[in-house]
């Protein structure tokens, strides 16, 4: 489908992967600025109980490319919040990232898209990058390599319900009274507030300025992973315990956050393998273009376990489960809290 400028309206947006964590809030936010949004989803019953009725949803994979001209047809910008992560099994996450990025990019040019929006994650620029962050770098330059203007947002932990590096922390102090943690409990990260990631990335759309330019978007306190540990605790009502220990490898790791929550390992270990590095905003010219007041740490930890699924029957349920043998194995049972739904 050929697309070309005059049949594109300014106030269309499309938004890849409006049935994911950040894009589910974005969605009704463009909505309520008056935006006409197409979702991209995979799944059309899926997304129709995810989003606002009065969206339009265009059904396209990245996978395959199948429906992607259409739905960037007559467009002006387009959202990416694509990611495989959860998906894709071991470190295929990185070749599928690729490949999602290089059709969205080309379907773009054919229909003339003027910018693309892209929220990726904070790292440091001049050393060598953990898998999932070097992928997620990778897929910003892909996103860039056309001709539609590319603005990259970038993150570190989105504080919200269903958030894949908050629900990991989160059910960790939920199920575990001691944790035994590696060094990088040192490392610095500024979480954010999904609220104030989606008012970024909807500012961005509003600011011709931001097009072409790559931006940090930290929350307003710098914590180190054993602080924020501690503070979703104490957000909890229960504190763990947290010893260090000189060498925790991150496959063991990941296999523990799989194990113990309902993040499984494959999606865990590319992010334990991201938590070596330090995720803070490199410059605030984000916070001077778009400013307000950005929510504090506890009230967005707050708002986040608010809005997640109780456990069925309202109670954690309690299972026991034996310790896998290739872990460790043995007669040693763990406690494991409640799976919720959704
Ligand atoms: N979560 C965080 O804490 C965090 C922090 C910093 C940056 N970010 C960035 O934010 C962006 C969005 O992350 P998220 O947490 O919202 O992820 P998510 O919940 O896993 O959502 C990913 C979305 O991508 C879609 N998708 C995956 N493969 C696809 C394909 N082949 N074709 C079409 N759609 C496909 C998924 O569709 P389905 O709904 O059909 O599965 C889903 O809607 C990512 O770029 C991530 O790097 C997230």
């Amino acid at each position: 489908m050929a697309g070309g400028a005059e049949g594109i309206a300014r106030d269309r947006v499309a938004v890849a992967g409006a049935s994911g964590f950040v894009g589910r809030a974005l969605v009704p936010r463009l909505v309520a600025d008056g935006v006409r949004v197409r979702a991209i989803v995979r799944d059309l019953t899926r997304a129709r109980t995810r989003l606002p009725p009065t969206v339009e949803l265009s059904r396209a994979d990245l996978a395959s490319g199948d429906g992607l001209d259409r739905a960037v047809y007559g467009v002006d910008t387009a959202y990416y919040l694509v990611i495989s992560l959860g998906s894709a099994r071991g470190r295929a996450f990185a070749e599928q990232d690729r490949e999602a990025a290089r059709r969205f990019v080309e379907a773009c040019d054919r229909s003339g898209v003027r910018r693309i929006i892209y929220l990726g994650g904070i790292g440091e620029a001049d050393r060598p990058l953990p898998a999932h962050l070097a992928s997620r770098r990778e897929v910003a330059r892909i996103l860039g390599s056309g001709s539609a203007e590319l603005t990259t947002v970038g993150a570190a932990m989105i504080v919200g319900a269903g958030g894949a590096s908050f629900e990991m922390a989160t059910q960790l102090v939920e199920r575990l009274p001691v944790m035994v943690l590696p060094r990088w409990v040192e490392t610095r990260s500024q979480p954010i507030a999904l609220a104030d990631i989606v008012e970024y990335l909807a500012g961005c759309r509003r600011l011709p300025a931001t097009a072409g330019r790559s931006y940090d978007a930290g929350g307003p306190e710098t914590l180190r992973y054993w602080e924020l540990l501690l503070r979703i605790g104490a957000r909890l009502g229960r504190v763990p315990r947290l010893v260090t220990v000189p060498v925790l490898t991150p496959s063991l790791s990941a296999h523990w956050v799989g194990f113990i929550t309902e993040v499984d390992a494959a999606t865990a270990r590319p992010l334990v393998d991201g938590l070596v590095t330090e995720a803070v905003e490199r410059d605030d010219s984000l916070r001077r273009l778009l400013p307000f007041r950005r929510t504090p740490f506890d009230t967005a930890v707050d708002l986040a376990l608010a809005a997640r699924a109780p456990a069925p029957g309202g109670r954690s349920r309690i299972r026991w489960r034996h310790f896998p043998r290739s872990l460790g194995g043995g007669p040693l049972r763990l406690f494991r809290g409640a799976r919720r739904s959704g």
